[in-house]
């Protein structure tokens, strides 16, 4: 049974949250207008810190994008990222490995309307499914993008995606943001489980499922008729 922390702060709350293993520990950051909470709910209140399943279900209940990671800033894409964006997804480096293949983004003006196109799908999107873009922390530098998708054929199976710009690559981005939302999209109504895809030449990108705690469940054609690699994370594995 668990016992009461003997200081009853909310930084002792926090701190019982990293604890337990969550990435996103910076509460104050996630939720900066105590007006957005549900009418009634008092997230700082004593209950919140003296229970902490308690803690663990009102986390997840109210954990909202954008994300924040010790590093990094999950949030939607807005138009003036086509420049950073650009760096992403015009480089062959990046688009070469996606599924299914992608040409590289042309030009800013192109990433432009890309994004515009994101953006104007993002509402319409059941969550956890949508695109977002990566930001660090430090300097605000967009440095990757994130996407949660139905695979086809079936539109059953939901996939967890990323993309770092390839100066970015080596720093552990990658796993830190997708970790993160991870968890996001596991506290969505039934969402129990996200899978992860890649040719099976790509090596960096089945590392990263893996760091993140995605087990191999096997080869298959079925999605974009290309040859792939199937990972896998259930609910049950981060909770
Ligand atoms: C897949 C991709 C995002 C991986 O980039 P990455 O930087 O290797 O990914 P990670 O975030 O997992 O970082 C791991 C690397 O950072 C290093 N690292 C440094 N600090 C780290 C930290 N705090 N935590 C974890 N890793 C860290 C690791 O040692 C590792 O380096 P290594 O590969 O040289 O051994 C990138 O290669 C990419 O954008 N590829 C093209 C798109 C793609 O294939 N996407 C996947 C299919 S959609």
């Amino acid at each position: 049974m668990y016992s009461a922390p003997a200081s009853s702060s909310s930084d002792t709350a926090e701190r019982h949250l990293e604890q337990r293993g969550f990435t996103q520990i910076s509460t104050r950051a996630v939720y900066p207008a105590r007006t957005e909470f549900p009418a009634g709910q008092e997230f700082f209140g004593a209950s919140w810190i003296t229970c902490p399943d308690r803690v663990e279900r009102a986390y997840r209940s109210y954990m909202t994008l954008p994300l924040t990671t010790d590093r990094l800033v999950i949030r939607d894409w807005t138009a003036d990222d086509a420049e950073a964006a650009y760096q992403i997804y015009g480089s062959s480096d990046v688009t070469h490995w996606l599924t299914p293949a992608m040409d590289r983004v042309a030009d800013e003006a192109a990433m432009r309307s890309v994004l515009q196109a994101w953006q104007e799908a993002q509402p319409n999107l059941i969550p956890p499914r949508g695109r977002w873009a990566v930001e660090l922390r430090s300097d605000g530098r967009v440095v990757g993008g994130l996407g949660i998708r139905l695979l086809p054929p079936y539109r059953e199976d939901l996939e967890l995606s990323w993309q770092l710009r390839p100066e970015e690559w080596g720093h552990g981005y990658a796993t830190e943001a997708a970790r993160a939302l991870v968890e996001w999209a596991f506290s969505q109504d039934g969402t129990d489980e996200l899978f992860a895809v890649a040719r099976p030449s790509n090596s960096r990108a089945i590392a990263t499922a893996e760091r993140i705690g995605m087990s191999w469940v096997g080869e298959t054609t079925k999605y974009y008729e290309l040859r792939l690699q199937v990972y896998r994370i259930r609910r049950g594995d981060v909770v």
